[in-house]
C-alpha cells in the first residue's frame, strides 16, 4: 500500500489528524491496535477548550457535539468549606464545554467510515522503520494478513504507551518528567450534579473534582495515595470521601448514587524534545503527558496536529517545508506553557505535605489571591478555556 501520511492510533490526535488532512485534500490511513468498540467506550477526558469545540463545528464533525454538549462560563474553587467562582465568560469572553472524549472519537470514526476512507482496527505488530528516509514504512498485521505501507510522512499519534516513541534511537531524545506523590481516583456515578459547573476543592483531606457527562451522570475525582490499589476503596469509603473534602458552605448536597464505574490513575508530567525525527511527527500523549487538573490532554493532543495539518498542507500546495522543520519548535511552546499550567493548577489544589504548616498557609493564600484578584483569576481562565493557536 501507498500512501501520503501514514497515522499510527485513533485517538483524538490521529483522528483529528486524518479529518484535517481530508479536508485538505491529502491521503492517509489510519492504523489502530484497539478494535472499534474498544476506543469509542474508554472511559477518559471531559472538557474541550472553546478552540477544540469551534474546530470540530467548523469542520463538520460537530453536529452531536452541538447538541449534547454542555456549556459551562465558569468554574467554582471550592477552600475552607467556601465556594468561589471564576467567571471565565466575564473575564476572557469564553467557556469550557463538557463531551467526553469517546463521543468525539465516535464522531471522528463515524465521518471518516462514511466517507469511505481507511481505518483499520485491531491491527497488530504496529512496526516503523527507514523514517530518516525518503519512504517510511509501517509495517502490521491485520486479519492474518502481514501489510506494510509506504508513506511521504509518518504521524506517531499512538499514546503514550505506543511504539512510535520507542522507535527513535534514545540518544536522539531529551525527556523531561515530573512525578507527583499521588493519584486520581476517578468514579462514574449515576446521580445529579452538587453545581451546575466544575468543582475543583482543595481540603486538609486531600483534593476532590467534582465533574460530570450528562446531568444525570456524575463523574468524581479523588487524590488518593499513588500506589493505592482500587480494591482499598469499597463505593461507602469513596462517598465518605467526597463527602468529608467537599463540606461545607450553605445549603450544600453532594448527591450520591450508584457507581458505574471506578479507577485509579497516577499521575505524571512528561515531555520529550523534539518531536520529530527523520520523516515521522509525533503528536498527543506520544510526546507529552500532564496531570489532568487542567483538563488540557485531549485539547492539546488537538492542538498539536492542527498545526501538523496545517505544515503538511503547506508542503503539499506549494512546496514549502519550513513549517514541517518547525513543527516541534512550534508546538512545544505550547506544549511547555501548558505543562506549566497543569502542574501550577495540580500544585494550587492539591495536598502535599500535610505536615508543612508553612506551605499549607501559603497554598491557602494562593487560593485566596487566585479568587480575590482580578488580574490572578483572568491569568486562571486564559490559561484554562486554551490559550490562542500559534502557528509558526
Ligand atoms: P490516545 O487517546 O492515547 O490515543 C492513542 C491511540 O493509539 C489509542 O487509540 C491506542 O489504542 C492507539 N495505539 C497505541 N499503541 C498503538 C500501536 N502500537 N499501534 C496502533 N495503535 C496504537 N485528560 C483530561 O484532560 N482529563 C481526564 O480526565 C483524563 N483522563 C484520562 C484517563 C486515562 C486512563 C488516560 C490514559 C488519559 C486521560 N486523560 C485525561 C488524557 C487524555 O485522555 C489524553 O491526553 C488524550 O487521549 C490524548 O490523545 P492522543 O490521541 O494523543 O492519545
Ligand atoms: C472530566 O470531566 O473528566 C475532567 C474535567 C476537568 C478536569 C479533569 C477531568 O480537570
Amino acid at each position: 500500500m501507498r500512501t501520503q501520511i501514514g497515522i499510527i492510533g485513533a485517538g483524538p490526535a490521529g483522528l483529528v489528524l486524518a479529518h484535517l488532512l481530508h479536508l485538505e485534500g491529502i491521503d492517509a490511513i489510519v492504523i489502530e491496535d484497539k478494535s472499534r468498540h474498544y476506543i469509542e467506550h474508554r472511559l477518559r477526558a471531559g472538557l474541550l477548550e472553546q478552540g477544540s469545540a469551534d474546530l470540530l463545528i467548523e469542520t463538520g464533525v460537530g453536529a452531536r457535539l452541538q447538541k449534547e454538549r454542555m456549556y459551562h462560563k465558569g468554574i467554582y474553587l471550592k477552600f475552607n468549606g467556601r465556594l468561589h467562582r471564576i467567571d471565565f465568560e466575564a473575564l476572557v469572553g469564553q467557556g469550557v464545554m463538557i463531551y467526553a472524549q469517546q463521543e468525539v472519537i465516535k464522531d471522528l470514526v463515524a465521518a471518516r467510515l462514511e466517507a469511505g476512507l481507511p481505518l483499520y482496527f485491531e491491527a497488530g505488530d504496529v512496526a516503523v522503520s527507514d523514517l530518516k528516509g525518503a519512504r517510511p514504512k509501517i509495517r502490521f498485521t491485520h486479519q492474518g494478513k502481514k501489510q506494510e505501507i509506504e508513506c511521504d510522512y509518518i504521524a506517531g499519534c499512538d499514546g503514550f504507551h505506543g511504539i512510535c516513541r520507542p522507535s527513535i534511537p534514545a540518544g536522539d531524545l531529551q525527556l523531561f518528567d515530573r512525578d507527583y506523590p499521588f493519584a486520581w481516583l476517578g468514579i462514574l456515578a449515576e446521580a445529579p450534579q452538587a453545581k451546575e459547573e466544575l468543582v475543583y476543592t482543595h481540603s486538609e483531606r486531600g483534593f476532590a473534582l467534582l465533574t460530570m457527562r450528562t446531568p444525570e451522570l456524575s463523574r468524581l475525582y479523588l487524590q488518593c495515595p499513588r500506589h493505592d490499589d482500587i480494591a482499598a476503596w469499597p463505593d461507602e469509603r469513596i462517598w465518605e470521601e467526597l463527602r468529608a473534602r467537599t463540606a461545607g458552605g450553605e445549603g450544600w448536597h453532594l448527591p450520591e448514587g450508584p457507581i458505574v464505574q471506578k479507577g485509579i490513575t497516577p499521575m505524571r508530567s512528561f515531555v520529550v524534545e523534539p518531536m520529530q525525527y527523520g520523516r515521522m511527527f509525533l503528536a498527543g500523549d506520544s510526546a507529552h503527558i500532564v496531570p489532568p487538573t487542567g483538563a488540557k490532554g485531549m485539547n492539546l493532543a488537538i492542538a498539536d496536529v492542527r498545526v501538523l495539518a496545517r505544515a503538511l498542507a503547506a508542503f503539499y500546495k506549494s512546496g514549502r517545508s519550513d513549517l514541517l522543520e518547525n513543527y516541534s519548535r512550534t508546538v512545544l511552546r505550547r506544549v511547555w506553557k501548558v505543562q506549566r499550567f497543569s502542574w501550577w493548577m495540580t500544585h494550587l489544589t492539591h495536598l502535599y505535605d500535610s505536615d508543612n504548616q508553612f506551605d499549607r498557609r501559603r497554598q491557602l493564600a494562593e487560593l485566596d489571591y487566585v479568587t480575590g484578584s482580578r488580574a490572578a483569576a483572568l491569568t486562571l481562565a486564559e490559561n484554562y478555556v486554551g490559550l490562542p493557536m500559534e502557528w509558526e
